[in-house]
């Protein structure tokens, strides 16, 4: 397991929305789509973020400002130091042929380096559908536009694109189009319903899962999923199909900072 630590300014920080933002930092990161990494401010501890994309020289993150950590970030500049561990976890394995992305909220950075990488490989077909609450809400809009052959938006309160969730459109494309495979990343209720829909169409799917992570490396048992004590940190996030299957937790309960499962 490669787990570089590296002390850095951050680069560069870009406005997303009201409260999501992207980190940059120039350093070197070997990390491929669906891996995450722990970032740690050093007052606060620390906390995964998915990498939203990589080059030669430098990586970052798309952050949402949800709680105490994240308060903290939010209130740092360029040139302040933080300091990151990782690449961590298993990640999207990349098939070639056509393929559909679902994703929703602010769980879309990994699919947003999924398509760069996709489209690296010369992947046959893109197609990403992205959903939020509202248009506000949307990330990489015109990322997706270029990265993928087609690309869908849904909004629940129908400020742009189709009204509705990602889910409800992944039914409509899926009337018309046949794929090869099914990428899902979004809030674990939306991918329960991707999931269900992948499966009464018989297509392969993985997903991306986020569950509450201390050490992001197997040692402290905080993201383990029932009933196979699943280790998503280090056997995930992205999680098979054939896996997932197993998975009785997925959708129903997890675990939060104290390790007692609650329902979702
Ligand atoms: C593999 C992985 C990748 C992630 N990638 C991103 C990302 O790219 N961008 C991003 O903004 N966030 C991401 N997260 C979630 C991020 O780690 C949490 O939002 C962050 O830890 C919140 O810290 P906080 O102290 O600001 O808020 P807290 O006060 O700790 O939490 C605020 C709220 O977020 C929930 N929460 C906390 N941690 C998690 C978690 N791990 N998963 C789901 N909900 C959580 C809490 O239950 C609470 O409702 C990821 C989490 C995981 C496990
Ligand atoms: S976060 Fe500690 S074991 Fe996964």
């Amino acid at each position: 397991m490669k787990c570089d630590r590296q002390t850095l300014p951050i680069a560069a920080i870009r406005e997303e929305n009201a409260s999501l933002r992207t980190f940059t930092f120039h350093g070197n990161l070997s990390a491929s789509p669906g891996q995450f990494i722990m970032l740690t401010i050093f007052s606060e501890g620390e906390k995964p973020f998915s990498i939203l994309d990589v080059d030669e020289k430098s990586f970052s993150m798309t952050i949402k400002n949800i709680g105490p950590f994240t308060n903290k970030l939010f209130s740092m500049d360029v040139g302040d130091l933080v300091s990151i561990r990782g690449p961590y976890g298993r990640s999207f394995k990349r098939q070639t042929g056509n393929i559909l992305m679902v994703g929703g909220g602010f769980a879309t950075p990994p699919l947003r380096f999924l398509a760069k990488k996709l489209r690296e490989d010369d992947v046959k077909k893109l197609v990403n559908i992205n959903g939020a609450h509202s248009e506000e809400d949307l990330l990489y809009v015109e990322d997706f536009e270029i990265l993928c052959h087609q690309s869908h938006i849904a909004t629940d309160n129908g400020s742009l694109g189709y009204m509705g969730t990602s889910v409800d459109v992944m039914e409509q494309v899926l009337q018309n189009e046949k794929f090869d495979q099914v990428y899902i990343s979004g809030p674990e209720k939306m991918a329960k319903a991707a999931v269900a829909v992948a499966k009464k169409h018989q297509l392969p799917y993985e997903v991306n899962l986020e569950r509450y992570m201390k050490c992001g490396v197997g040692i402290c048992g905080s993201c383990v999923m029932d009933p196979t004590g699943f280790i998503l940190c280090m056997e995930g996030p992205i999680v098979d199909d054939q896996t997932l299957d197993k998975l009785e937790d997925f959708g129903t309960a997890h675990r939060g900072k104290t390790g007692a499962k609650t329902a979702l």
